[in-house]
């Protein structure tokens, strides 16, 4: 479906049809502008940024490139094409027509839903506001700024369902969304993570593979929802999301590149003499892997839940690629869970299966996030090392669930108060890790030239080369 450019908001909802909605929109705009100058990104607002817009949801017409000034990026509505006849996936309305209207009786949760998602958009804009400053490299620059373009326009998709679906509720929690900010001590973000600044870019490449990872799970549990605007929504938004996961995964796979180039002209691990080199080493590497890791998996939420339960029960959220299940109802089955006992070993506990949704979905998480650290460890045996990053047990510095608060070493052996205090450093950044990793971050921002600490990608952006001026500066 083609999308109209003579209204103020793309879109492909025909929203010029809906005037009470459009009016909604267009008065929730301006606001949405003022929070964009006020904490996107810092120091660029008036730089032309080569980014991809999209102008429909098919394949080819949904990213089309070229420069622009952020604030007038065309954030717009778009939903993934309607499918005849889309029946329920599962739970107890399995296999009756999905909703194309919030039922009266689900409205508070599929409410909550869509604002918890909604929140960490904006969210992540604010964490990353001042990386530009400290940019490795234009190519880099652009990339942020593609990603803080299109989770503002994440904000905007679930802004829409709250306007569209959940009237003057719905019209409020799009005004809150605007004044809850990134750690605000009197307004924060919904969820802890999104509270704490990215203000080195090797967080913000382990934010990109990690954490929005989490992101692209819980949109693929949404996309199964009954709730089929929600459905649609989340469709669409999946696919500006793998980009944000390709530039998590090649931006750590580009520093350890770097750090193993190094590591081979030095003959040596050394982290001090690699540190003294301007580079980043595998240890404090696999340190940000355990921390990030750790972080991400516990906003799957607890691994027993009946908040899970009903969500699956009543059709508001479904399991990632639900299709790939056989039983859709889960009503008599078992899931086996492995929690801390309280004779410091553990055990295992049967659960209905519905109540295990979190669980379910976190291992798919976990298994899919296994992929980049292979690709990863190829730099590093391909250069002739005998070192492997590795994911720590899902045991490993957890604060949700069965383990929350549990000591457990990153291979998942329990662990005693003393020990984890006396080991954590060895395992999680320490603030000399962190610091160093600071001192690295200094604005490189020359077409073509690369901080030292990270190699170049190997490609371009659309086909353009390395060196082409991403960004221009005025
Ligand atoms: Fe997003
Ligand atoms: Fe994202």
């Amino acid at each position: 479906m083609a999308i109209d450019y003579q209204d103020r908001i793309p879109n492909n909802v025909e929203l010029s049809s809906d005037r009470r909605l459009q009016r909604a929109l267009e008065h929730w705009q301006p606001k949405y502008l003022d929070w964009w100058g006020e904490l996107g990104p810092a120091g660029f607002q008036a730089a032309d940024v080569y980014l991809r817009t999209a102008t429909s949801v098919d394949a080819k017409g949904w990213a089309t490139f070229g420069h622009v000034k952020m604030p007038d990026y065309r954030w717009g509505i778009f939903l993934a094409d309607r499918e005849e006849d889309r029946r329920i996936g599962f739970g107890d309305e399995f296999g009756k027509p999905v909703w194309q209207d919030v039922p009266g009786e689900h409205r508070a949760i599929l409410r909550n839903l869509i604002v918890t998602q909604g929140d960490t958009e904006p969210a992540s804009v604010e964490q990353q506001r001042k990386l530009g400053l400290i940019c490795p490299s234009l190519y880099d620059l652009r990339n942020l700024f593609q990603v803080n373009v299109e989770e503002g326009r994440h904000l905007w998709a679930m802004v829409y369902l709250l306007q569209a679906h959940f009237g003057r509720d719905g019209r409020e929690e799009a005004e809150e969304l605007l004044h809850r900010h990134s750690g605000d001590p009197d307004h924060p973000r919904i969820l802890g993570t999104f509270n704490e600044p990215i203000d080195d870019w090797l967080s913000f490449f382990m934010f990109t593979y990690f954490t929005d990872r989490d992101g692209k799970y819980q949109l693929k549990s949404l996309a199964e929802s009954s709730f089929d605007p929600l459905s649609r929504t989340c469709r669409f938004m999946l696919t500006e999301e793998a980009h944000h996961m390709f530039v998590g995964e090649t931006g750590v796979g580009r520093v350890i590149k770097r750090a193993v180039e190094k590591m081979v002209e030095l003959k040596t691990d050394d982290p001090e003499a690699l540190r003294r080199a301007g580079v980043i080493d595998l240890p404090t590497l696999q340190r940000y892997i355990n921390f990030w890791f750790s972080s991400s998996i516990d906003l799957f939420g607890a691994d027993k839940s009946s908040n899970a339960a009903t969500y699956f029960a009543t059709g508001v959220k479904g399991r990632p690629d639900e299709e790939r299940y056989e039983d859709h109802l889960c009503l008599d089955s078992e899931y086996d869970l492995t929690i801390p006992n309280d004779s410091g070993g553990v055990e295992t506990i049967h659960i209905p299966t519905r109540n295990a949704m979190n669980e379910i979905t976190r291992q798919a998480y976990i298994a899919d996030a296994g992929i980049g650290l292979k690709r990863w460890n190829r730099i590093i045996s391909k250069a002739g090392f005998d070192v492997e990053l590795a994911l720590p047990s899902d045991r490993f510095n957890r604060t949700i669930g069965s383990w929350g608060g549990q000591p457990a070493a990153p291979d998942g052996t329990r662990l005693t108060a003393e020990q984890w205090a006396e080991k954590k450093s060895l395992w999680l950044p320490s603030k000399e890790d962190r610091a160093y990793v600071k001192s690295l971050m200094h604005q490189v921002a020359e077409p073509g030239k690369m901080a030292g600490w990270i190699a170049p990608p190997d490609r371009g952006i659309n086909n353009q080369s390395v060196e082409y001026e991403y960004v221009v500066m005025h």
